[in-house]
């Protein structure tokens, strides 16, 4: 078989990921959880040997930088490979702090590496996602995945919560992520403590999952992601992902709390809100918030990155 094609879920981190100790091999500086999301996908498919190599995103030729890093991603799985076709897909907005390097990154290592004939355990699979897109090795096991060093493991948590996503801005972000750490940890007065408080929140956060104590977790959550705006918003010059109806969202979510209903926000690099909740009060919480938003989705726990043909 010279052509595979595998689907991977987005995923959203409750502790953050922020900032490389080696930006070569893209090694985290802080360890991080995430959750998958079972309703967005990137579906890819690789065919090993072609005339040269040709990148396709949503079925039109993609955008050169795309392509560009599509090759190289190919170049780290085998610098001797032949030219491939890359054709990918995904159902939910690229690029605007969704998540999209992430599965996209995840789904094209799958299909590479199946497209190849090699095979792979799932923890290599996640090491080399992880040199395409750091977030992308959460999504190789994907569901609860814990990520320290060369590699994400899922942890093994069977618990139905919601991540209600709030989308308020399609566009792709102005500064990168990789950019944007780099700006962080250069120049924010707030970078060590961001480093020094890391592990104790992913712990205490392990912790909550294990006895499936929400509040705990989303209160570590909230805090590990306000933690990382703060080392934006201090950086020079100071990274402003969020958006006026990003902050009145998260007065909302604070309202949502004030009134009894357990719900705690996160975001990544752009101004989309994701808000954890229990499932029973995802209807509320969604209606809550969808006034504010482009759009609102209830999104439940995905699984792992897979080979489908
Ligand atoms: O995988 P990257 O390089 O796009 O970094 C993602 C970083 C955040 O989304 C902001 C946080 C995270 O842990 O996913």
């Amino acid at each position: 078989m010279n052509r595979a094609t595998a689907i991977a879920h987005p995923n959203i981190a409750l502790v953050k990921y922020w900032g490389k100790r080696d930006v070569e091999a893209n090694l985290p500086a802080v360890p991080s959880l995430s959750l998958g999301i079972a309703e967005w996908r990137t579906e890819t498919t690789v065919t090993w040997g072609a005339a040269f190599d040709r990148v396709f995103l949503a079925g039109e030729p993609a955008p050169a930088a795309f392509a560009l890093r599509v090759s190289r991603h190919l170049d780290r799985i085998d610098p001797h490979r032949p030219r491939c076709e890359v054709e990918t897909h995904n159902d939910f907005p690229t690029g605007a702090g969704l998540a999209s390097s992430a599965s996209g990154f995840a789904a094209l290592t799958l299909a590479a590496i199946a497209a190849s004939g090699r095979q792979a355990t799932r923890w290599e699979l996640s090491a080399l996602a992880r040199q395409g897109s750091g977030s992308a090795c959460r999504s190789v096991p994907g569901g609860w995945a814990v990520w320290r060093d060369e590699a994400a493991v899922a942890l093994e948590v069977d618990w139905p919560v919601r991540l209600v996503v709030c989308v308020v801005d399609e566009r792709p972000k102005p500064v990168g992520s990789t950019e944007g750490m780099a700006r962080s940890a250069a120049t924010s007065p707030l970078w060590s403590t961001w480093l020094a408080t890391a592990e104790g929140d992913v712990e205490a956060a392990i912790a909550a999952l294990e006895r499936r104590d929400l509040e705990a977790l989303g209160a570590i959550c909230e805090r590990s992601t306000h933690k990382m705006f703060a080392t934006m918003f201090t950086a020079t010059p100071p990274l402003i992902y969020w958006q006026p109806v990003t902050v009145a969202l998260l007065h909302e979510v604070q309202g949502l709390r004030a009134r009894g209903i357990g719900a705690w926000a996160t975001l990544d690099a752009g101004p989309q809100v994701k808000v954890l909740c229990a499932a029973a009060d995802a209807p509320t919480v969604a209606a809550a918030l969808a006034p504010l938003s482009l759009r609102t989705l209830v999104a439940s726990p995905g699984g792992p990155a897979r080979v489908v043909e």
